[in-house]
C-alpha cells in the first residue's frame, strides 16, 4: 500500500508527446514503488487528433476539470493539420493562464557525458535557470486584423506588461537566485528598441533589486544576451525574461547543453492556489514522431521537477541521479545525442539505473 498518493492529470498531447509521456510515467511509477508513493493518473486525450474529430482540442470539455488535480503532466501540443495558433491557444496557453502558472522555470545544465557544441566547455560552465514570464507580455490576444486579403491589410498585436505580472515573476527570480551559490540574477531586456514595455520591465527589475541587496544583478539586451549565452555561458546563473524572450532563450540554452531532448520545464503557480503543469521545453517533433526514437529524458527530468514540487524530493533526486548515471556511462544514447537507442531502451536504462 502506498503511503502517499497524488492526483496527476496526464496529457500526452501530440507527436512524440504520446511516446515520451508513457516512458516518463513508467519511470515515475518505478520510483514511486521504491519510495512508497503513487500517482493516480487521470488520462486526457486532449490533442490535435481530437481536434480533427471534434473541432475542439478538449473534445468540448472544460479545462476546469484539471482544477482538482495536484499536478498536470503534459507532453507536447501541436501537429500539422491544425494551425499552431489554434492548437496552442486551444489548450496549452489557456491552461497556463487559467491556473496562474506565471513562472515557466526551465533549467539548463550540461550533464556529464553529454557533448556540447561549444568548444572547451564542460558541466561547470553551463548551469543556469531560465525564469520565463508565462502569462502575459508579448503573448497576448489583444489586437486584430483588418482589410484581410486586400493590399491594405494589416495586423496589430498588443504586448501587455502589468506591474503585478512583472513584479511577481521578477520577485520569484530574485528569491530563486538567493537560494543559489552564485546569487546572481540577469535580466533580459530590450529597452533600447522597445520603447514602452521594456523600460517599464527595467524599472520594475531595479526597484525589486533594492529589496535583494544580497543578489548580484546585471542586465543585457536580448540580442547580445543571446551571443553571451554562446560565448560565455559561465556568466549566467538565473536569467529572468519576458514571455517571448524566455521562450527563445530556453531553446538556445538546451542547444548549448547538448540537446533539446534533455530539457525539462515547469509551469508553476508558486502560491499553489492551482495545479502547476510540468512539460518539457521541446514540442511534438513531427519529423521523428511515431518512430519510437525520441529522447525521453526531457520528459523524465520534467517528471523529477513534478515530484520535487509535490514534496517527493528524495525520489526526484533519485530520478536525476539515474539519468546522470545513464548519460555519464554513455552506453545508451538516442539519436539526438549521436546514438541509436530507442525511446524504450533509454527508458529501460534509466529505470535500471534507479535500482
Ligand atoms: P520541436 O521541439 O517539436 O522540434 C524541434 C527539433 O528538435 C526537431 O528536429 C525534433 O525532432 C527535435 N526534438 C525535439 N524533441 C526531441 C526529443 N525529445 N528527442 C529527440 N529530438 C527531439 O519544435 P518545433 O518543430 O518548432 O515544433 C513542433 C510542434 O510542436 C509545433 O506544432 C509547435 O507549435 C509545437 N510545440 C509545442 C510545445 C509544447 O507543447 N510545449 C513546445 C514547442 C513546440
Ligand atoms: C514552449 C512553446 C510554446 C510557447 C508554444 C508552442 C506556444 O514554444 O512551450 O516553449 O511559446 O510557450
Ligand atoms: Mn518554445
Amino acid at each position: 500500500m502506498s503511503e502517499r498518493a497524488y492526483r496527476v492529470a496526464l496529457i500526452p498531447g501530440d507527436g512524440i508527446g504520446k511516446e515520451v509521456v508513457p516512458a516518463a510515467r513508467s519511470v515515475i511509477d518505478a520510483v514511486g514503488r521504491r519510495f512508497q508513493f503513487s500517482c493516480e493518473w487521470a488520462g486526457f486525450d486532449w490533442s490535435c487528433e481530437l481536434h480533427a474529430r471534434t473541432g475542439s482540442m478538449t473534445g468540448g470539455r472544460s479545462i476546469e476539470e484539471l482544477a482538482e488535480q495536484d499536478a498536470i503532466f503534459l507532453g507536447a501540443i501541436g501537429y500539422p493539420g491544425v494551425p499552431d495558433h489554434v492548437s496552442l491557444w486551444g489548450l496549452l496557453i489557456p491552461i497556463r493562464r487559467r491556473f496562474a502558472q506565471y513562472v515557466n522555470l526551465r533549467p539548463v545544465r550540461l550533464l556529464p557525458g553529454v557533448r556540447t557544441p561549444l568548444a572547451d566547455r564542460g558541466p561547470d560552465d553551463i548551469d543556469f535557470l531560465i525564469v520565463r514570464e508565462n502569462n502575459e507580455g508579448e503573448y497576448s490576444e489583444i489586437g486584430g486584423r483588418l482589410y484581410k486579403g486586400t493590399p491594405a491589410e494589416l495586423a496589430v498585436q498588443q504586448s501587455v506588461f502589468t506591474r503585478v505580472g512583472v513584479d511577481r515573476v521578477v520577485r520569484y527570480a530574485f528569491e530563486l537566485a538567493r537560494t543559489r551559490e552564485a546569487k546572481h540574477l540577469t535580466s533580459a531586456t530590450k529597452s533600447n528598441g522597445i520603447i514602452h514595455t521594456m523600460p517599464f520591465w527595467d524599472e520594475r527589475f531595479q526597484a525589486m533589486a533594492a529589496e535583494y541587496p544580497d543578489v548580484r544583478t546585471d542586465q543585457f539586451h536580448i540580442d547580445i544576451l543571446s551571443a553571451h549565452l554562446v560565448q560565455h555561458p559561465d556568466w549566467f546563473d538565473v536569467i529572468v525574461a519576458s514571455n517571448l524572450f524566455g521562450d527563445i532563450l530556453s531553446d538556445l540554452g538546451p542547444a548549448i547543453a547538448g540537446s533539446i531532448g534533455l530539457a525539462p520545464g515547469a509551469n508553476l503557480n508558486p502560491e499553489r492556489a492551482h495545479p502547476s503543469m510540468f512539460e518539457p521545453v521541446h514540442g511534438s517533433a513531427p519529423d521523428i514522431a511515431g518512430q519510437g526514437i525520441a529522447n525521453p529524458i526531457a520528459q523524465i527530468l520534467t517528471g523529477a521537477m513534478m515530484l520535487d514540487h509535490l514534496g517527493e524530493t528524495t525520489a526526484a533526486a533519485a530520478v536525476v541521479t539515474a539519468v546522470e548515471r545513464v548519460l555519464a556511462a554513455g552506453a545508451t544514447r538516442t539519436g539526438d545525442l549521436g546514438g541509436t537507442a530507442t525511446t524504450a531502451e533509454m527508458t529501460a536504462s534509466v529505470i535500471s539505473a534507479l535500482e
